[in-house]
């Protein structure tokens, strides 16, 4: 069994930080998506790992490296531009061989695993397997369509009128029989080959494509609603640790990660949460469900329910929530007394001031 990740595409739905690096390594819980993606894959004892990366693979390459580290051999396989699942699959043909594969999407954030698909899969080794997962809104995802022992009937990518609640999550198992499938296949009308029009192409050819529901939690990462939920989830299983200085006038209420090097001062962290190494937090106010990165300073300021990436400042704030702060940007105040803001806002970003 061989795996293959994929962390190219766009990452238009999490601008503006897909600007400046791949929606894949987004920390949730100080922690890149795409690092929860090989832990999980390496939890099935599979190895060999194929990581598709398009125009931001050298910062991929830079943060995963050879995988030596997590006890994988990972072989990059370039993507000249986001042509769709299905393609991805055409462009590692050499890399998977015949044998059988999990395609996981670099973005999906399954912290329960994969264990139990992977058995269910082995179980009846079909040419393939996807896993469902019921949702009140399908219409962002594939939908699935299943008869009564499982089978897949039909799937439809993205459809305005979904006939099912169940969304297609971002893990499927296959054999070399997708390939036949993949080269079957024309892009869809939004110019991509779509996986699910491959496996609809199996199962309007006989064979047999089965689905198993997943009771666990999931989470597409693919924009900033989603980041910041799933941060929370992760939170909520974070083993207090403080290799860092807490002064005495500092409180930690709760499960509190504080990284080496990080100081608290004179603040009352409410966990979970996680203070990254090196960051400092001065006079200040951190609510439960919010990571701050590394290199972070954030001083005389109350915010909870967030993430601030690696170099983040925030100065002088009180009341952030709900709030994402992208990596060396710099939230605060003028030090004087105004009637207005002054903003400095990159393309594609979202500002909300109170009403
Ligand atoms: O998350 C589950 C959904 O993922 C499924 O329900 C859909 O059926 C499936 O098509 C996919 O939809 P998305 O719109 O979320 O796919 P996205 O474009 O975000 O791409 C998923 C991952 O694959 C992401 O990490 C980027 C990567 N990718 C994507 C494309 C189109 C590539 O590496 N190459 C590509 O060409």
């Amino acid at each position: 069994m061989k795996a293959l990740v994929l962390a190219g595409g766009s990452g238009t739905r999490l601008r503006p930080f897909s600007y400046s690096m791949p929606k894949q390594l987004i920390p949730i819980a100080n922690t890149p998506v795409l690092e929860y993606v090989l832990r999980n894959i390496l939890d099935l004892g599979v190895t060999e790992i194929g990581v598709i990366v398009g125009d931001r693979g050298p910062e991929i390459r830079q943060a995963i490296g050879d995988g030596s580290q997590f006890g994988a051999q990972l072989t990059y396989i370039p993507q000249e531009a986001p042509l769709g699942l299905a393609h991805t699959v055409a462009i590692a043909r050499d890399f998977l061989g015949d044998d059988d594969f999990v395609m996981y999407l670099g973005d999906n954030m399954l912290p329960d695993g994969i264990a139990g698909i992977a058995e269910e899969f082995a179980a009846h080794r079909p040419a393939a397997h996807v896993v469902v997962y019921k949702v009140p809104d399908p219409r962002a995802f594939g939908v699935a369509e299943l008869g009564p022992g499982g089978e897949v009937l039909r799937l439809v990518e993205k459809p305005q009128q979904p006939r099912s609640d169940l969304a297609l999550m971002g893990v499927y198992f296959f054999t070399a029989a997708i390939h036949e499938a993949v080269q079957a296949i024309e892009p869809s009308a939004r110019g991509e080959l779509e996986i699910t029009d491959a496996i609809q192409w199996l199962v309007s050819s006989g064979a047999d494509v089965r689905a198993g529901q997943y009771e666990g939690y999931w989470k597409d990462t693919g924009n900033v609603e989603d980041v910041l939920e799933c941060n929370r989830h992760i939170l909520e299983s974070l083993k207090p640790a403080v290799d860092g200085e807490v002064d005495d006038a500092s409180e930690l209420v709760g499960p509190v990660i504080v990284e080496e090097g990080a100081r608290i001062v004179r603040s009352r962290i409410e966990g979970p949460a996680i203070i990254g190494a090196g960051t400092v937090v001065e006079d200040s106010h951190i609510g439960a469900h919010t990571s701050i990165g590394r290199g972070c300073a954030v001083t005389g300021s109350r915010l909870e329910y967030s993430i601030a990436l690696d170099g983040a400042s925030v100065t002088g704030v009180q009341g952030l929530r709900s709030s994402v702060i992208g990596r060396s940007a710099s939230v605060g105040t003028s030090g004087q007394s105004t009637d207005h803001y002054r903003l400095v806002v990159g393309d594609h970003t979202r500002v909300e001031v109170a009403a």
